[in-house]
């Protein structure tokens, strides 16, 4: 197959089957094609860039483009996406090629488009996420102009046996009990948890290291976060001091899986330091357990050092390869 062999193209309506197919074998995302469709049902059907008083790019936007080859399989998959609370100027890239259509221009055709996307709508800055175990892309980021902004690892906690996480799940013998309780997201009245459990996602998430942009609405909270595939309201814990939410730590599973996702823990900043945040994540682990999941897994930015201490140093998940943040600048007018 030669470069010209290859059309690149918007995506379509009947691509989600072979788009998946690229995500999990290339990211090796666990993604079905209804799953993407489902994920692509939730955003807006049209482009809605806006400039700031700088000229910065804002608003919401996305290029979706697929590489077919002389057969129409689709072999290749190119995204740029900013949400109305990316970063001003930012555009995110997804860019992943089936391994056995590389080397071949396919790869730099497509991106080639969407950075000349990005440029035409002004964006100065393309965020791009690279595994680190995959040394083609980190040298193809590398060709393009992009590099390392940050380092996030994967930490993997086998559950496997019933001593393969006792150390995890026994807390330290507190002298008093502790002044929160841990109930489900389910739980709690239904007419105040949406405002009060969003408000702590929203104030801790603006914590994490290399946050940029503003935190997401409501609405879109309840899209994207509740939304989420694997989520559920009984996944979602929520620590409580009195009746008021002060942390919480949401865990992804997928029906059937054998794995669970922590995608995400967080304290409000005067609560922090009192060891909420390791309890909410042993209670992530019973339920782990009682859900019969053998592995968790999670991604830790290398510079989060709270997070690390209690992964690592607490309850004993390892270090796995991860990922590489990758930006490149483009020139401003
Ligand atoms: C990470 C976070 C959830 C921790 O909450 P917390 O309730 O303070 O956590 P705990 O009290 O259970 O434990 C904190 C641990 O980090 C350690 N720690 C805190 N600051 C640290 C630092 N700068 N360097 C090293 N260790 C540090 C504490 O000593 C403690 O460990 P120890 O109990 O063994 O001493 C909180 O800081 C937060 O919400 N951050 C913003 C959101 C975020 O980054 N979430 C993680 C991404 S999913």
């Amino acid at each position: 197959m030669s470069n010209e062999a290859i059309a690149i193209r918007p995506m379509a309506a009947d691509d989600y089957e072979g788009v998946a197919a690229i995500l999990r074998v290339v990211l090796r995302e666990s993604v079905k094609g209804e799953d993407v469709q489902e994920e692509d049902a939730k955003l807006p059907k049209e482009n809605a860039f806006k400039y700031d008083n700088q000229g910065r790019l804002c608003g919401y936007g996305r290029l979706r483009l697929v590489a077919a080859n002389p057969d129409g399989d689709v072999v290749g998959y190119g995204l740029a996406w900013r949400a109305p609370w990316t970063a001003p100027g930012e555009l995110n890239h997804t860019l992943a090629v089936l391994p056995q259509a590389r080397g071949q221009g396919c790869g730099g055709a497509l991106y080639a488009q969407l950075e000349g996307w990005a440029s035409e709508h002004k964006a100065h800055r393309l965020n791009y996420v690279v595994r680190e175990d995959d040394p083609a892309a980190l040298s193809f980021a590398g060709r393009q102009g992009f590099e390392i902004d940050r380092h996030m690892h994967e930490s993997v906690l086998q559950l496997a046996g019933d001593s393969g996480s006792a150390g995890a799940l026994e807390p330290e013998t507190a002298a008093q009990a502790p002044e929160w309780t841990i109930v489900p997201y389910a739980k709690l009245p239904e007419d105040s948890r949406e405002a009060s459990v969003y408000g702590v996602y929203r104030d801790t998430q603006l914590d994490i290291p290399g946050f940029s942009g503003d935190y997401l609405p409501l609405s879109e909270w309840r899209i994207h976060v509740l939304g989420m595939a694997g989520s559920a309201p009984e996944h979602l814990f929520v620590a409580l001091v009195g009746d008021i939410p002060v942390g919480v730590a949401h865990v992804l599973i997928e029906p059937e899986s054998s794995e669970l996702y922590c995608e995400f823990t967080g304290v409000l900043r005067t609560y922090r330091g009192r060891g909420i945040a390791t309890a909410l994540k042993r209670h992530c682990i019973r339920h782990a357990r009682a859900c019969g999941v053998r592995t968790l897994r999670t991604h830790n930015d290398s510079h989060n050092a709270p997070m690390l201490a209690i992964n690592r140093d607490r309850l004993g998940f390892k270090a796995m390869p991860g990922e590489y943040r990758m930006c490149k600048l483009l020139p401003r007018d």
